[in-house]
């Protein structure tokens, strides 16, 4: 069953000085749903606008366009939601130091988002609840933590802090911004193991945003892949890694190690030309395998098998 559903969903910024003003299209009429507990990697890289899904999403961006309903409910549209709405999803963010206010102690910035969500009865139960997270986030004595500023602990522990900050207000689509890759190799594995053990228990959804290719296979359930806003493939990750079709994936997966069954080496086309019209697919001026066709038509996204979608023209007769 459907937890969230996107249907045609655009994103533009303007940027530019006034009379050089030019549009930014960082989502372009983005499709698809994500089911109830499920971990649905988004992928792409630097730019192509993972962060601002995310961000329309948890409703801290308006879309220009397209529909948005959680649970049933519609919330494209609109400006306000409603607070146990607002509570359900909740956002990480790639670095946890901007995610917290400087000024409060780890108590402070656990317990008020609790009370405010009416999470807690009490101060000491909500204490007892933020220990117990703790504890389980690997903080021994988790007391001894309490009273310190964000500051002063790092990357690593305080990633884990903003995990119990979400998780801590049960949320039943969390959204995960590339919540490891600022942090040091030796403590990812740590924090998102966290992450997944929480999500697991609690049966909560999470769009988990990702540039690492591997990364998303090695701890999604499905994939969708983003090139400049729009779609290029969307699958299960066990069909990402063992048959991608998209150019693009395929390209994304020569340049990632190890984990994919299928080796192939296929290299990016250099920028021949620069496809500013919006007339053809996105990825035709880098595509090793574009074609005419490609130049002058975007193409749709074709059902290869069930819930294996991909816009390219080379799969239009399949
Ligand atoms: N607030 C903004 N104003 C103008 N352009 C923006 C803004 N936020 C993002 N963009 C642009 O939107 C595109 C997508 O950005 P983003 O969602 O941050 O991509 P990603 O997270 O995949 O790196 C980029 O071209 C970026 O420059
Ligand atoms: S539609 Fe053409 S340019 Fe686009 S990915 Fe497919 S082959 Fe490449
Ligand atoms: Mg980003």
């Amino acid at each position: 069953m459907s937890l969230l559903s996107v249907h045609n969903l655009k994103k533009y910024y303007s940027s530019g000085l006034v009379k050089k003003r030019h549009l930014i299209k960082a989502l372009d009429g983005v499709s698809f749903d994500v089911k109830l507990g499920e971990v649905f990697g988004v992928i792409g890289e630097s730019g192509c606008g993972k962060t601002t899904l995310g961000l329309v999403l948890s409703r801290l961006e308006k879309e220009t366009d397209g529909e948005i309903s959680f649970r049933g409910i519609k919330l494209s549209g609109k400006s306000k939601l409603d607070p146990d709405l607002r509570r359900q999803i909740q956002i990480i963010f790639q670095n946890p130091y901007e995610s917290f206010d400087p000024r409060l102690s780890i108590e402070q910035s656990l317990i008020l988002p609790m009370k405010i969500n009416r999470i807690c009865n009490s101060h000491s139960e909500g204490r007892e609840r933020i220990l117990a997270y703790m504890r389980e986030a690997g903080f021994e004595p988790p007391e001894s933590f309490l009273n310190r500023y964000s500051h002063e602990l790092s990357g690593g522990q305080l990633q884990r802090i903003s995990i119990v900050r979400a998780m801590l207000l049960r949320p039943s689509f969390l959204v995960a911004d590339e919540c490891v890759s600022m942090l040091d190799l030796s403590v990812r594995a740590s924090v998102l193991n966290l992450l997944l053990d929480l999500v697991e228990r609690e049966k909560t959804a999470v769009l988990f945003i990702t540039h690492d290719l591997s990364l998303a296979a090695h701890v999604c359930d499905r994939i969708m892949v983003l090139y400049l806003g729009k779609v290029m493939e969307l699958s299960t990750a066990k069909c990402i890694k063992e048959s991608p079709l998209h150019p693009y994936t395929r390209v994304l997966m020569s340049y990632s190690p190890s984990i994919f069954r299928k080796k192939e080496k296929i290299s990016i086309k250099r920028l021949q030309m620069e496809i500013v019209d919006g007339s053809g697919c996105a990825f035709v001026s880098r595509c090793p395998f574009s074609f005419e066709k490609c130049i002058h038509q975007v193409p749709d996204l074709f059902e290869i098998e069930p819930g294996h979608l991909v816009a390219c023209w080379l799969y239009e007769n399949q």
